[in-house]
């Protein structure tokens, strides 16, 4: 079987399952398969594939059919500037997340050196991100999952930067190390009886530790902002993901920790996603 035909053969089949890009999808799996961009398969439309190669891109075509997320299927996320090793153990990293680097960013100049901590670090994407951009920040990433700390660990390792990182694997409540310049967080913010309306792509696939906010959805915001405000030093930044209409209710817990409120940020879809706040 040629190339063309794999691919056209491959649309047909994801066409009749929850892809909503059934040829783009092909083609992402088809170049993970023979190690090649999808530059390549378009100019080689009449290569043939070998057997053990039709194999595997059938392999992982079944899986995307029954709607595994593409991103753990080629082990792979791009997130702001670099791409990310992921896999089942993490949240696949999302474009509004990327407001937390950016916001960053532009808080604190290239000089800057600063003490970093990340809560929840999943893959690492966020404090790695913040990381490549700023040489003289020193991050520590925290998470509960102890597989999640492996995947942190290899990206960091992956984007030369295993030298200036620290992870712990920990729940949050029971963390007492350091104490930091800067906090960020994307804790999970859904509501348990609310997970089971999410798409079947993340509800099947992605961890629900990564995503289970507890009963009401506050559950594990409210440990990282009670636990931010011992570990922030004085003035320092906190820059916090939330979830759908949680902003108020957010904001009054922010402001009981003793936290001053410099503003709350839109993501593309013109949701509150962010909130940035400077303990006082
Ligand atoms: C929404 S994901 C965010 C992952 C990553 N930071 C990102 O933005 O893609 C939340 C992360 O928090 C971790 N987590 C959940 N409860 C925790 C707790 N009590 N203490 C520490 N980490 C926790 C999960 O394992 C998960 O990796």
């Amino acid at each position: 079987m040629n190339i063309q035909t794999a691919l056209n053969k491959a649309s047909k089949i994801l066409r009749n399952s929850s892809s909503g890009t059934p040829k783009l999808d092909s083609e992402i799996l088809l170049s993970k398969v023979v190690k090649k961009n999808r530059q390549y398969l378009i100019l080689n439309f009449d290569h043939e594939l070998k057997k053990e190669n039709i194999k595997l891109f059938n392999f992982l075509l079944e899986r995307r059919k029954k709607g595994e997320p593409i991103a753990y299927l080629i082990n792979k996320k791009e997130f702001w500037k670099k791409n990310f090793y992921i896999n089942k153990d993490v949240l696949i990293p999302r474009p509004d997340t990327e407001l937390l680097v950016e916001e960053t960013l532009k808080l604190f100049n290239a000089n800057s050196k600063l003490s970093i901590l990340d809560i929840g670090t999943g893959s690492g994407c966020i404090l790695l991100s913040i990381l490549d951009e700023r040489k003289n920040f020193f991050g520590t990433g925290i998470d509960i999952s102890k597989k999640a700390i492996n995947v942190a660990r290899f990206n960091a390792k992956m984007h030369q930067l295993r030298n200036r990182t620290k992870f712990y694997n920990s729940d949050i409540d029971k963390f007492l190390i350091g104490k930091y310049d800067l906090i960020l967080s994307n804790p999970p913010y859904i509501k348990q009886e609310d997970l089971k309306y999410l798409e079947k792509d993340v509800k099947d696939f992605e961890p629900k530790l990564a995503l289970d906010g507890g009963k009401d959805g506050f559950s594990e915001v409210k440990k990282v902002i009670g636990k931010t405000s011992m570990l922030l030093k004085k003035n320092g930044k906190f820059i916090l993901e939330i979830g759908f209409r949680q902003k108020n209710r957010i904001l009054s817990i922010l402001k009981r920790n003793n936290f001053f409120i410099n503003k709350v940020i839109k993501d593309y879809g013109k949701n509150d996603r962010c909130i940035i706040s400077t303990k006082i």
